[in-house]
């Protein structure tokens, strides 16, 4: 059977940097290791006064088309993957495509192109539709070019103003890929939830605290459902575990209840028993309630023993390293875990290829989905192309002042004019409104 997968991605990071714990912090009168520790974040990136959603997803797509020598030709679908959608009807891809055609000869006039929308998780769905149009033989020799962009705002004063980002990660999926090889098996975990929202309008209506139950809960279900058609998850199995990210604390808890989940009726269960007693069984209670209370004592103690920590710092901790610096990017926020997975195992030299990664995408209101990616043979040299470490270096790092100037600039209800922080340079940027008020972009040299 023919290997279907990411063959290469590329990421762009709005240029703008807001410092949680120097900047952000002492404005709110908080404690910076709120920040650092509690959420585990230490910066946000935002987009310049040029960027939104198009040019981010167009550079990171032109980085990408120029690295694997790529024309229009060979693309045969563009998806676009955002929960920053400015129009009701055309979608992203679109735009995306037109700020290509401006620097390629040829065009994208025989792509598919559409616009994926489910939260966060629709990143990983328009990753799905390609493989399965691939798998589906529709593809005509042709890659899908996938672009998952964002711009996470909260209105000021919203708790999750602390999680906030910007930025863009262009995946091309193809048959035999470089990167990593799709499993066909994906478990799901979906409900009718009302924990983030935007119905109409630009900043999320967020029900925090729930927010993060339904994020377990959906992803719980999901992992089972995956286990119901393939062999039942194992700590051992996977090299990385990257989850979908609004912030590294989330992924704290979800490593958590992961790792005693996959543990259950193990020989790491029973070693453990004799330091923190077996997990509680809930037949074992008289009701729910002291049940629940049990596991959360037994879990507190499970993260304090040595095998886990092991654990947690190999497999999950590497997935956090981009998101602690950018924040939270929506859609391209499990890619960014991914990504930064790979990268760390490049940089330590470890040869990845044939290992296996468990992903775990989530979007709000809700449904999680959990899939397995195999790392294909020549995966640490397109990890080695990968400059987002500049990137984030090379951020202008905003005053207060600047951010919330920044944030009414991006604020769709408002109309502020502000300079450029940074010098736009070979890269496309907005220039501004069209005659039917559609959003116009040029490439600058
Ligand atoms: N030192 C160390 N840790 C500290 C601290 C300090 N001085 N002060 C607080 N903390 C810890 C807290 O104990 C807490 O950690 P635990 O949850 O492990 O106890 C953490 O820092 C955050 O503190 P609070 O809970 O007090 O923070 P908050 O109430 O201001 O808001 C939030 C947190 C609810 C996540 C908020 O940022 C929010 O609403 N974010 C947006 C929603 C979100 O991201 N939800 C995640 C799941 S939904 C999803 O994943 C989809 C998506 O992308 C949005």
């Amino acid at each position: 059977m023919t290997a279907v997968g990411i063959d290469a991605l590329e990421i762009w990071t709005g240029k703008l940097k807001l410092d949680l714990p120097g900047t952000f912090a002492p404005q709110k009168g908080e404690d910076p290791e709120k920040y650092t520790k509690g959420l585990g974040l230490n910066a946000s990136s935002f987009p310049d006064a040029h960027e939104d959603i198009v040019t981010m997803g167009a550079n990171a797509a032109k980085r990408l088309m120029e690295r694997k020598g790529l024309a229009p030709d060979d693309i045969g679908r563009i998806d676009v993957a955002t929960e920053s959608a400015f129009d009701n009807s055309k979608p992203v891809s679109t735009y995306i495509a037109g700020c290509l055609e401006q620097v390629y000869d040829g065009d994208f006039h025989h792509a598919n192109k559409g616009e994926r929308k489910f939260a966060c998780i629709a990143g990983t769905q328009s990753l799905d539709d390609a493989y399965n149009w691939i798998k589906a033989g529709r593809n005509r020799d042709r890659a899908a070019l996938v672009i998952a962009t964002d711009t996470a705002l909260y209105a000021r004063g919203d708790p999750g103003e602390a999680t906030q980002g910007a930025g863009a990660v262009a995946m091309l999926v193809d048959e035999d890929p470089d990167l990593v090889e799709l499993s066909t098996e994906q478990g799901y975990g979906s409900a009718d939830e009302t924990d983030f929202l935007k119905p109409n309008q630009q900043f999320p209506s967020v029900d925090g605290k729930r927010s993060m139950q339904v994020y377990l809960a959906r992803m719980r279900e999901a992992v089972e459902d995956f286990e119901s058609i393939s062999d039942p998850t194992h700590p051992e199995d996977f090299a990385y575990i990257p989850f979908h990210t609004p912030f590294p604390g989330m992924v704290r808890k979800a490593g958590l209840l992961g790792y005693r989940h996959m543990i259950r009726n193990t020989p790491i269960e029973e070693s453990l028993a004799e330091e923190i007693g077996l997990q509680p069984r809930e037949d074992d209670y008289a009701d729910r309630e002291a049940y629940e209370e049990a596991i959360r004592e037994h879990m507190d103690e499970l993260k304090s023993t040595d095998e886990y920590r092991e654990w947690y710092g190999e497999v999950i901790e590497p997935t956090l390293a981009i998101s602690r610096e950018v924040g939270n990017w929506y859609t391209g926020s499990v890619h960014i875990a991914r990504a930064a997975a790979l990268k760390s195992a490049a940089e330590s030299g470890r040869d990845l290829a044939g290992e296996r990664l468990l992903v775990g995408s989530y979007g709000s209101g809700a449904q999680a989905e959990i899939h397995a990616e195999t790392v294909a043979d020549d995966w640490a040299e397109e990890i080695d192309e990968l400059n987002v470490d500049e990137q984030i270096d090379e951020r202008y790092d905003l005053s207060f002042a600047e951010y919330e100037k920044v944030h009414d600039r991006h604020n769709h209800d408002k109309t502020i004019d502000i300079e450029d922080f940074t010098v736009p340079e070979e890269e496309f940027v907005f220039t501004g409104w069209g005659r039917m008020n559609e959003r116009t972009y040029e490439y600058v040299e």
